[in-house]
């Protein structure tokens, strides 16, 4: 029995030995440490012994026992051990290798003067409004006094959607839904995209942005006109600049004008960004037209108002020197990094 019991022990310490993984070892506790285990079988076994010789045995078991059960978890330990230094080894991080960069966004040039535009408006008392790019003719047209079949339809070719549905060729829809909503004194601006089916190439695009603007009040005049108008062109091209008020046409207002800058590159010599002339126009503005005023509710023989609708694009193009409007919708970065 005695031997029994030494071979069993031997066969059990080899085992652990061998053992390959937690299972393994798992194994082996099963097989001889277990209830039904071959240590405790031999236990079992003792009844067949002599009252003397079985405390010995019972020792000797239990020594055998104790044995194998310290084996089994030295050897568990020492794979515990093995396996988080492998998971260490693994997880390592190299702090010698290169970072990588992490860019962080920018504003737009758009946004830039579109910005700076709104500081100077807020300064001068002007909220800023929002207005739908789907559009009603209804809007967009009819109530701006051009009516269907009007000529001047002809200067802003139109994306129809639907029947009476477009897309905006202009922020002015932004006046009447204004002076739908908004008694007098009115003071707003509206920036926003509008869309023209022209051909794109440096200087077009269908896709552009405008900022209405529409001040309505008792007694306003085209001197109010002029000096806002000025007062913005001087704080965004400098204090030097020159502005020019040529007549013009545009059926929603009367008078109307076209507002002309000095070159802010050349000073009025001619160069490549103003195209030889010296000058860039950089809006269209006029007196609110009674009609227009009329058909918001407005009574024309009490309030008076103007409105200007000025190119953004110009604006930032000229600002920024950029000779191809059409870098400014296509989200190069390697173009949009530089600003
Ligand atoms: N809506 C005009 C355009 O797009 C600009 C404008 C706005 C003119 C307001 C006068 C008053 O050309």
């Amino acid at each position: 029995m005695k031997q029994q019991l030494e071979q069993i022990k031997t066969a059990a310490l080899e085992a652990i030995e061998n053992a390959q993984n937690s299972a393994d070892c798992e194994n082996v506790r099963v097989k001889y440490l277990g209830k039904k285990g071959e240590l405790t079988a031999i236990l079992k076994m003792m009844g067949g012994l002599s009252p003397e010789e079985r405390p010995i045995m019972g020792q000797l078991v239990n020594t055998a026992k104790a044995e194998v059960d310290a084996a089994l978890s030295k050897k568990v330990e020492q794979m515990q051990a093995e396996a988080e230094e492998l998971k260490l080894k693994q997880e390592t991080i190299d702090i010698t290798m290169p970072a990588k960069q992490d860019k962080t966004g920018k504003l737009h040039p758009l946004n830039t003067v579109l910005n700076d535009m709104i500081d100077i408006f807020q300064s001068m008392g002007f909220d800023v409004v929002d207005g739908p790019e789907v559009e009603t003719d209804h809007y967009n047209f009819e109530c701006l006094n051009v009516p269907a079949d009007h000529p001047a339809r002809d200067m802003q070719d139109t994306f129809y959607l639907a029947e009476n549905i477009l897309l905006r060729t202009q922020t002015s829809a932004a006046q009447i839904r204004t002076m739908e909503t908004r008694k007098p004194p009115i003071r707003v601006i509206c920036p926003g995209r509008v869309f023209r089916a022209d051909e794109v190439d440096a200087t077009h695009s269908p896709v552009f942005h405008q900022i209405e603007g529409l001040v309505v009040d008792k007694g306003v005049t085209m001197c109010d006109l002029k000096g806002v108008l000025e007062q913005f062109a001087h704080e965004i091209y400098g204090p030097e600049t020159k502005v020019k008020f040529r007549p013009s046409f545009f059926p929603f207002t009367e008078p109307s004008v076209e507002v002309d800058v000095s070159c802010s590159e050349c000073g009025g010599k001619g160069c490549r960004v103003c195209k030889g002339a010296g000058w860039i126009e950089i809006l269209g503005a006029g007196m609110v037209h009674p009609n227009v005023l009329r058909s918001c509710g407005i009574d024309p023989e009490e309030y008076s108002g103007f409105a200007f609708g000025i190119g953004l694009d110009r604006l930032t193009t000229t600002r920024y020197k950029i000779s191809d409007i059409r870098l400014l919708f296509e989200n190069d970065k390697r173009f949009l990094d530089q600003f």
